[in-house]
This record gives C-alpha cells, sequence and structure tokens, in this order.
C-alpha cells in the first residue's frame, strides 16, 4: 500500500510512518518541520519520500497524496495554550490544513483517511469516563479546530464516500516527544527533570488525572483504523482507558529509577482540567483496539530511551 504521514516528522507520525514501513508500505511525509524534526526520521528517512511541506499548500498536498491509498493525517499545531494566544494561525493549520488533507485525499482517490483528533473535544463537561456518545464542546480554538476537522471528516464520508476515522486520542507519551517545547506532554517534562535530576512541578494537589497512553498503542490504533470494516465515518476514543494521578506519575518515575523523586507544588493553573479519562470500549468493539503496554511499561521504556538518548 502507499501511505501518505502528514506530520511524519513529529512525535506520533514518525512511529505511524515506521510501523507502515515494518509491514511494508511504501510511505510519504509531508512535514513543514515547525515542531516536528529530521532527527525523529533518522532510522527511516532513506527509506521514505520526505517532503518539507506545509498542509496549508493544497497543490503540494495533492502531488502527495497522487496513488495513496490511506492518508494518516497528524499534522497540527498541537497546544491549547498556543492556539488561545495564536487563534488564526492555528485556524489555519488546524482547520484549513485538514480540509486541504481530506480534499486532496477524496481528489487522488485515496480509499481512507485516518485522523488524529483530540480528547479536547470534549472541554470542561465533568462527565467520566468520557465517551463518543456525549457532547463535545471545546473551550479552546485548538478543541474546536479538532472538532470541526471531525467534522468535516464525517461531512466528506457522507459525501464523497471517502473512508474517514477520526482518533481522538487522550494522553500520548513516548520516545520522540519534545521535552523542550513548551507545550510539551507533562511525562516528556517529568523525565527530562529525572535525569536532570532536578524536582518537577505539579500546578495544584497532583491529584488530577489523565489518560496517559503510550505511543506504540496509538499507533496499533492507527493501523487498525486504517482497515477496520465499520469504523468508516464514525469517531473512536484513544486512551488506555484507566486513570493516572500526577502524583501516581511522579512515585512510579522515581521508583523505576531507583531514586527520590519529590515534586514541588505551585497553584493550580486556571482552566486546567480536573479529571478526564477515556472509554475505549467503542474503539475495542469496532477497531479491535487492545492498548497492549501500561503505562509503566512505557514509563520503562521512555526512560531507557531517554537515557540512551544523553548517553549517546
Ligand atoms: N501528543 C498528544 O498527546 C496528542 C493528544 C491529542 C491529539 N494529538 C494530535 O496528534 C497529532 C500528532 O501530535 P504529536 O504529539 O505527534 O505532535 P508533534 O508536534 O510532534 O507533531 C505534529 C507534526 O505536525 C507538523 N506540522 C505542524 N504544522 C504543520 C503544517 N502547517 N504543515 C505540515 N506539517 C505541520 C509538525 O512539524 C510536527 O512534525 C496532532 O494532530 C495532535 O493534535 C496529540
Amino acid at each position: 500500500m502507499k501511505i501518505l504521514v502528514t506530520g511524519g516528522a513529529g512525535f506520533i507520525g514518525s512511529h505511524i510512518a515506521e510501523a507502515c514501513l515494518r509491514r511494508g508500505d511504501e510511505v510519504i511525509i509531508i512535514d513543514n518541520l515547525t515542531s516536528g524534526h529530521r532527527r525523529n526520521m533518522a532510522s527511516f528517512i532513506r527509506d521514505i519520500q520526505f517532503v518539507e511541506g506545509d498542509v496549508r499548500d493544497r497543490k503540494l498536498l495533492g502531488i502527495c497524496a497522487s496513488g495513496c491509498d490511506i492518508v494518516y493525517h497528524q499534522a497540527a499545531i498541537v497546544s491549547v495554550p498556543y492556539s488561545i494566544e495564536h487563534p488564526r494561525e492555528t485556524h489555519d493549520v488546524n482547520i484549513v490544513g485538514t480540509f486541504n488533507v481530506l480534499e486532496a485525499a477524496r481528489d487522488a482517490k485515496a480509499r481512507r483517511v485516518v485522523f488524529a483528533c483530540s480528547a479536547a473535544v470534549y472541554g470542561e463537561d465533568p462527565e467520566l469516563p468520557k465517551h463518543e456518545g456525549m457532547s463535545a464542546l471545546p473551550i479552546s480554538p485548538y478543541g474546536l479546530e479538532k472538532l470541526t476537522g471531525e467534522h468535516y471528516a464525517k461531512i466528506f464520508h457522507a459525501l464523497y464516500g471517502l473512508e474517514t476515522v477520526s482518533l481522538r486520542y487522550f494522553n500520548v507519551f513516548g520516545p520522540r516527544q519534545d521535552p523542550k517545547s513548551p507545550y510539551s506532554g507533562v511525562i516528556s517534562i517529568f523525565v527530562d527533570r529525572l535525569l536532570d535530576g532536578e524536582m518537577p512541578t505539579i500546578f495544584g494537589d497532583g491529584e488530577q488525572c489523565r489518560d496517559f497512553v503510550f505511543v506504540e498503542n496509538v499507533v496499533q490504533a492507527n493501523l487498525l483504523a486504517g482497515s477496520a470494516p465499520k469504523a468508516a465515518g464514525r469517531s473512536y476514543n484513544i486512551g488506555l482507558g484507566e486513570r493516572t494521578t500526577l502524583n501516581q506519575l511522579v512515585e512510579m518515575m522515581g521508583r523505576l529509577e531507583g531514586r527520590p523523586f519529590a515534586a514541588r507544588y505551585e497553584a493550580a493553573r486556571p482552566g486546567d482540567i480536573r479529571a478526564s479519562f477515556a472509554d475505549i470500549s467503542r474503539a475495542r468493539k469496532e477497531l479491535d483496539y487492545g492498548p497492549s503496554v501500561s503505562v509503566e511499561e512505557g514509563l520503562r521504556r521512555l526512560l531507557a530511551y531517554a537515557r540512551s538518548l544523553r548517553g549517546a
């Protein structure tokens, strides 16, 4: 199969591209390297076609999508705070860019587009666990942009027959997530602190919880979503289906590293959501998704990776 991965120089996209290569696909990546890096593709760049380009460039996307069977659309500006500061820019990349990807895939007669959506679509609704049937009321431009992308994906399926699947990722973590970005995931920042021998900062009492999901599970979900017969036009939560508090994370990391690791606590940040975790039963049933890597095992692998980078 021929596969296009948008955002394939990024954290999740590079793992999807690698997994597609492993199963024998031909892979093209388009990425403008705003938050992605060539180093994320270092181990396989010779085996793919890399196009340094922007999903806002419709013409270029048409060329990239030509002859492709599946498009994994990961490219985005991935930050709630950045979307609040720069809503026009994130609108252009996350909505217009997604529209371009869908239109290019339709025109190129691709079979399916798998869209990286987000748990941010759920907003502040306190209902737990989050399930796809509940109302999505995002509270940030980023959340709204992801929800709009999802609606466009559904419309393209209903009107033009393009098979589209939206995956609402929860808090993904793993190797290649950039700890230096101010907008990065909490786990990659904590790992950096741990290996630097510094204390992590927790805003609030640390009892806030998230559904942390190791990237290998998310890759599995994407590969399944590329072919599951009942998935076209549907949305799925992709998490582990478990809640982990920040205090539990810190405790686990210290234990895995075999040294004390205590957090510094600061005032909770206004607008931070207290609790979020996924009901993944729809993905289990319709995609046959079964996350196999626990938070602790994922942390173990991430720590080994981060240590090896420092050793190198
Ligand atoms: N990491 C998470 O926990 C998480 C959670 C929910 C959803 N997501 C979604 O998953 C996808 C991948 O996220 P990630 O964590 O790998 O982030 P990432 O920043 O590592 O990857 C995004 C990639 O998109 C590229 N990109 C950005 N703007 C672009 C543009 N205009 N044209 C082409 N490429 C562009 C970046 O350079 C980067 O390589 C995103 O769509 C994100 O919204 C991620």
